[in-house]
């Protein structure tokens, strides 16, 4: 993973490639204030939420990097198991670290911060998550842009335009692409590849327009996911909603930072 790192880009450095910033050492949050960050999210005209794996941790998913927790990557090598080398080297073990996934979030029930969301048709989606919690909470197919892809498909593995809908619970094994012969793989980004384009372009603009920005579950270490984060700040003059269980790295970019469950703030962040 080391070889993945470099130093913090600016938002004008960064492209589509998916990569990890070290973490810097930042200050715990001063404040946490439901109250106001309500008021703003309320005088708002265009609100957009922007989540990571924490958003889904309270439906028993693990998160990737969380402190103390056993989270995936503490337990598993990313580039073995998330980058086109690893699967060129080993797809079996890549295909199958999947569909153990795939069975934990069939198993999974969305969370009371997944039904918030989902009960603010009005609110954008943006999320790193590759899990279909927030559809399965009733959030539009449309209503939600999924950065790093969706582990409910499998696509072929040369980009030949091939992608089918998985049985969670069955999973899949080898095979090739019905269309081209490439292998099929889980329809993820994964380490050194690029994010889906138009997603990304509607990730920016999202930003670009929205006059207030959650920002939830997420340790904002991955770029250019977390770049959204600066996108927004540059471009709005709107507030930063933080919800965390603990510090992140958008916490310098926070007007404000909520500490706790997202599966408890969220309702109490969204109620009228
Ligand atoms: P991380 O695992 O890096 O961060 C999860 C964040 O959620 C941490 O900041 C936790 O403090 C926070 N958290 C945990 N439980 C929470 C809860 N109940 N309520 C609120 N916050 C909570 O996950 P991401 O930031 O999503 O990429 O990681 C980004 C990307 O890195 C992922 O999309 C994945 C990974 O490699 C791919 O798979 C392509």
């Amino acid at each position: 993973m080391e070889q993945d790192c470099r130093q913090k880009p600016t938002y004008r450095d960064i492209n589509r490639t998916l990569l990890i910033v070290p973490r810097s050492k930042i200050m715990a949050p001063s404040s946490s204030d439901l109250k106001n960050a309500r008021t703003c999210l309320n005088e708002a005209s265009k609100v957009v939420c922007f989540s990571g794996a924490g958003l889904s941790a309270e439906s028993g998913i693990s998160t990737f990097r969380d402190h103390g927790t056993g989270s995936l990557w503490s337990r598993y090598d990313p580039m073995k198991l998330a980058s086109p080398e690893g699967f060129a080297e080993d797809p079996d073990t890549v295909i199958q670290w999947y569909n153990w996934r795939r069975q934990m979030i069939a198993n999974a029930q969305p969370n009371a911060a997944h039904r918030a969301l989902a009960a603010r048709p009005d609110i954008s989606q943006i999320t790193q998550n590759v899990d279909n919690l927030l559809e399965r909470a009733g959030c539009e197919r449309e209503q939600v842009i999924h950065l790093h892809g969706d582990i409910t498909r499998d696509r072929c593995h040369n980009q030949c335009g091939f992608s089918t809908e998985i049985d969670l619970i069955k999973g899949t094994g080898e095979s090739p692409c019905p269309r081209c012969g490439a292998p099929l793989r889980p329809a993820v980004v994964w380490f050194g590849e690029s994010l889906p384009q138009t997603e990304w372009q509607r990730a920016e603009t999202l930003c670009q327009q929205a006059d207030c920005l959650m920002v939830v579950g997420t340790s904002a270490q991955v770029y250019p996911a977390a770049g959204l984060i600066e996108l927004f700040r540059h471009a709005s003059a709107g507030h930063i909603i933080i919800v965390n269980t603990q510090p992140s790295e958008a916490d310098r970019l926070a007007d404000f930072i909520l500490e706790g469950p997202c599966g408890d703030l969220i309702p109490k962040l969204l109620q009228n």
